[in-house]
C-alpha cells in the first residue's frame, strides 16, 4: 500500500505534492519522492524515510521548480525501502516518469521480455517494469500506451505518468488500488485518497477499476481500458479532513476490517499460480521440508492466535509436529530446538521485543527462522532466514484485524506448501484449496454486509459484564481471537475456552444470562461442541452460535445465530473471525470506548 499524488496547474507543484503526501503518509512511510516537469525534462527527488526526510532533502538540494508533478509515499513490497527503489521511476531512456501503488504480479516475465528488448533496470521494484512497459508501448499516443500497459499487466495498480514530450499532461489509471481526480479551476489534482486534495477542492471523480484519467490544467478526460471516453458524476466531499483520512469510516478499525477482502487478495494472489502454491520467499527445498523435525511457532497477542490456527492446519495437512509458544514464554523456557527444526515467527509490526528475542533464541539453537511479517524491513524481517510479507498495508488501529487475516492466509499457504512437498496432498486437493482460498475475498466482502445485524446484536449484549467464547480445534483459535478483540477494545471481561475444558472449572462462572459465543464450524467436532453448548445453556447462558450456513443443529439451543458461508473446514477461521471483529467494534462503540486507541495498549510493543 502506497500513496500517490499529482498536480497540474499554475502554482508551484512541489509544495502541493508534499502537502498531499503528508496526508497520505498513513498509507506507507518507508520512502518518498516527487517528480516535477521543469519545462523540458522531469526532475526527481526521492529518498528513503518519511515525507519529512524528503522535505529536508529538497531543502538541502533546492526544491524542484515547475507546475506539473507527481509524488509517492511508499510502503515497500518489492525491494528494500531505499533511495533507488523509492518512486518515481524512469522508463525508457528517461522520457517516462511514473509512480505506482499496488503489485504487478507478472513483473518477472515482463522484466525478462523488456530486458530482451534492451531495457535496463536499476531498481528491484515491480514498478520499474511498469515504467519501461509504458515506454515500450508509447509512440506519441499516451492513451494507447496506457491501454496497452493495462492489458498486459496482471495485478493491482494505481499509477500516474509524466511523459517528456507531453509537457501539459498527466495520465493515470487504476485497478484494485484507489485513485481519485480532484477538480480545480485551471488546475487539477490526482491522489490515492481524498484528504490529499481536500485543501484545494471538494469536487472529485472517483475512478473505477480499469479507468484512465488524462489531466491537463484545463481539462479532465476519463476513458475505459479500450480508450472509450466515459462520463462520471462529480463526487462532492462533505466531510472534513480528519474523517477523510479514515476513508469516510468513523474509525481506522472499521476501515481496516473493511479492507480485509483486498488484504487477503493481495496476500494470496501473488502466491497462487495456476492453482499451485508458490512461495518464492521460502527458500526451503522439498528435501529440507521433508526433514523438518518440529515447527516452533512463536508470536504474541493476536499473532499467537494465528499460530494456534496454523498448528491445526499444518499438523492436519503436512503432518509435521508443531509447538505454539507465546514468545515471552518461549524465550525463557530453554526450549528444545534442534537444527532440523524450523521456527515460524508471526508479527504484524516485526518489532515486538519478545517475538524478536524468541526468534534469536531459536536461531541460536540452529533452527531456520521463517517469519510472517507485515512491516517491510522491520527487525524481525531482517533477522529471519526467510520472510513472507503479509500485504495488509499500514495498520493503524491498535487492535489488529486485517493483518490477522493476512497472517492466517500465509499460514494456509505454508501448510499446503509443506504438505505438497511431503506428498501428502496431490495436485487435485491443492487445486481445490487454492480455488477456495481465492474465493475468500469475495466471501469476506459478503460477510461485511452483516454489519447491521451485528450492530443490533451488540446492542443486545452491550451491558454484559462477562462474555465467554468456546470452540474446539480451529474454532478454539478463533474463539481466542474473538475474545481478545472484545476485551481489548470494549474492556468487557472475556475468556475463551477450548469447549471441552469449560466444565473443568470455568463453567461455575456461567449464570443466568451470561453470554457464551459458541464457534462451531468444524464438521468433525460439531457434535462435541453441541454437547458443550447444551451444558452452558442448561446453566442459563445466552448462547450466540457462530456456524456454517448449512448447519442447523445448534438452532434450537442458540439465542442468536451468526451464519457464515460454507467453505472447507480448515479455511473457516478466515470467515468466522470477521463477524467477531465487527461485533467487538460495535460493543466498544456502544460503551463509548476509544476504539482505535484502547487504554494501556500500544500497536507495537518493543519492550518486554
Ligand atoms: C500488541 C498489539 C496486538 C498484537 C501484538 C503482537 O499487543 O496490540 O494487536 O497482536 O502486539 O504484535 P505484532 O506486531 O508482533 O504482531
Amino acid at each position: 500500500m502506497c500513496g500517490i499524488v499529482g498536480y497540474i496547474g499554475e502554482s508551484s507543484a512541489s509544495p502541493i505534492l508534499l502537502d498531499g503526501l503528508k496526508k497520505l503518509e498513513y498509507r506507507g512511510y518507508d520512502s518518498a519522492g516527487i517528480a516535477v516537469f521543469n519545462g523540458e525534462n522531469v526532475d526527481i527527488c526521492k529518498t528513503k524515510g518519511r515525507i519529512a526526510d524528503l522535505e529536508k532533502k529538497l531543502g538541502d538540494e533546492g526544491s524542484l521548480e515547475g507546475n506539473i508533478g507527481i509524488g509517492h509515499t511508499r510502503w515497500a513490497t518489492h525491494g528494500a525501502p531505499d533511495d533507488i527503489n523509492a518512486h518515481p521511476h524512469k522508463g525508457g531512456d528517461g522520457r517516462i516518469t511514473l509512480v505506482h501503488n499496488g503489485i504487478i504480479e507478472n513483473y518477472i516475465e515482463l522484466k525478462i521480455m523488456l530486458e530482451q528488448k534492451g531495457y535496463t533496470f536499476v531498481s528491484q521494484t515491480d514498478t520499474e517494469v511498469l515504467a519501461h512497459l509504458f515506454d515500450f508501448f508509447y509512440n506519441g499516443d499516451s492513451l494507447e500506451a496506457m491501454s496497452n500497459v493495462m492489458k498486459t499487466v496482471r495485478g493491482s495498480y494505481a499509477t500516474a505518468v509524466l511523459i517528456n514530450d507531453r509537457p501539459g499532461e498527466i495520465i493515470a489509471a487504476r485497478k484494485d488500488s484507489p485513485l481519485i481526480v480532484g477538480i480545480g479551476e485551471n488546475e487539477n489534482f490526482l491522489a490515492s485518497d481524498i484528504p490529499a486534495v481536500l485543501k484545494y477542492t471538494r469536487d472529485c471523480y472517483l475512478l473505477d477499476d480499469n479507468q484512465i484519467a488524462v489531466l491537463t490544467k484545463e481539462s479532465i478526460k476519463l476513458y475505459d481500458i479500450n480508450k472509450n471516453e466515459v462520463h462520471k458524476d462529480v463526487y462532492h466531499v462533505t466531510w472534513d479532513v480528519e474523517a477523510a483520512e479514515k476513508g469516510g469510516f468513523d474509525h481506522f478499525m472499521k476501515k481496516e476490517i473493511a479492507e480485509q477482502p483486498r488484504t487477503v487478495r493481495d496476500t494470496l494472489s501473488p502466491r497462487i499460480k495456476d492453482s499451485h502454491v508458490v512461495i518464492d520467499e521460502l527458500s526451503l527445498t522439498d528435501e529440507e521440508i521433508k526433514n523438518i523435525g518440529t515447527i516452533h511457532i512463536v508470536a504474541c497477542g493476536s499473532a499467537w492466535h494465528v499460530g494456534m490456527a496454523a498448528r491445526y492446519v499444518i499438523e492436519k495437512l503436512a503432518q509435521i509436529p508443531c509447538e505454539v509458544d507465546l514468545a515471552s514464554e518461549f524465550r525463557y523456557r530453554n526450549p528444545i530446538v534442534k537444527p532440523n527444526d524450523i521456527c515460524i515467527v508471526i508479527s504484524q509490526s516485526g518489532e515486538t521485543a519478545d517475538t524478536l528475542a524468541a526468534l534469536r533464541e531459536a536461531k541460536s539453537k540452529g533452527a531456520r527462522a521463517v517469519s510472517i511479517v507485515n512491516v517491510v524491513a522491520s527487525t524481525i524481517a531482517r533477522e529471519s532466514d526467510d520472510v513472507i510479507y503479509t500485504m495488509a498495508g499500514p495498520e493503524i488501529a491498535v487492535a489488529t484485524t486485517k493483518a490477522f487475516s493476512a497472517q492466517l492466509n500465509v499460514a494456509y499457504l505454508l501448510a499446503i506448501r509443506f504438505a505438497k512437498a511431503k506428498g501428502l496432498i496431490g495436485d487435485e486437493e491443492e487445486r481445490k484449496l487454492c480455488e477456495e482460498m481465492l474465493r475468500l475475498p469475495e466471501i469476506i466482502e459478503k460477510l461485511l454486509e452483516m454489519d447491521d445485524y451485528l450492530k443490533e446484536l451488540a446492542k443486545k449484549y452491550v451491558d454484559s459484564e462477562n462474555v465467554f467464547f468456546i470452540g474446539r480445534g480451529l474454532d478454539y483459535a478463533i474463539s481466542l481471537e474473538g475474545s481478545l478483540k472484545l476485551k481489548e477494545i470494549s474492556y468487557i471481561h472475556s475468556e475463551a475456552y477450548a469447549a471441552g475444558e469449560l466444565k473443568h472449572g470455568t463453567i461455575s462462572l456461567i449464570e443466568e444470562g451470561t453470554p457464551v459465543f459458541a464457534v462451531a464450524t468444524q464438521s468433525d467436532l460439531l457434535e462435541k461442541t453441541l454437547g458443550n453448548i447444551k451444558e452452558v445453556k442448561a446453566r442459563g447462558a445466552r448462547v450466540v452460535a457462530l456456524v456454517g450456513e448449512n448447519h442447523t443443529a445448534a438452532d434450537e439451543f442458540a439465542d442468536d445465530i451468526i451464519r457464515v458461508p460454507e467453505i472447507s473446514d480448515i479455511l473457516m477461521p478466515s470467515l468466522t473471525v470477521v463477524p467477531l471483529q465487527i461485533f467487538a467494534y460495535y460493543m466498544a462503540l456502544g460503551r463509548g470506548c476509544d476504539v482505535d486507541k484502547p487504554r494501556n495498549l500500544a500497536k507495537s510493543v518493543t519492550v518486554e
